[in-house]
């Protein structure tokens, strides 16, 4: 069984509502998968995971947020993450998605394999979260 990871930021709610439709899609396809905020995560969640899910709001200038997340994922920098499978989700305001942008060249940048992304305007839509659900199915692959 497939074991995954869903580790994420979110401080009014629409991250975490892309992170639970991800958790639903993994678990529809029969991963085994736990879910946290970034500061209930350890480092142990992430080097025993087959594929990951990381999340953030865009903050600080279109950007991942920089107080929680980006120094938890410091953490990997210099770990085998060895091309470790991993989907990016996240939440803008004004962006147009570049905080994304920046956040696949950090996760590629450590050594991680981008293999599917979605950067929503604010709250999701229907359809956007049919595609997070897909995504979820997609790292239990
Ligand atoms: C303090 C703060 C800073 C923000 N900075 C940005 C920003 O730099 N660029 C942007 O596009 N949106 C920015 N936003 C908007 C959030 O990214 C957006 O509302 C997102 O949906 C929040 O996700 P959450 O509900 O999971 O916290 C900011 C919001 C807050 C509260």
């Amino acid at each position: 069984m497939k074991k995954i990871s869903i580790i994420y930021s979110s401080q009014s709610g629409n991250v975490e509502v892309l992170a639970n439709e991800i958790y639903e899609g993994a678990k529809e396809a029969g991963a085994d998968v736990t879910i946290k905020l970034v500061h209930e995560a350890s480092k142990e969640d992430v080097l025993s995971a087959d594929a990951l899910a990381f999340g953030s709001p865009s903050k600080n200038n279109n950007n991942i947020d920089q107080e929680d997340l980006a120094p938890f994922l410091k953490q990997f920098e210099l770990t085998l993450n060895e091309n470790k499978p991993v989907v990016l989700f996240g939440s803008y305001g004004w962006d147009n998605g570049e905080f994304m942008e920046k956040f696949k060249d950090l996760m590629n940048d450590y050594s991680f394999k981008v293999i599917g992304d979605i950067a929503v305007n604010e709250a999701p839509s229907k359809e956007e979260l049919k595609k997070s659900r897909e995504l979820g199915k997609l790292l239990a692959k």
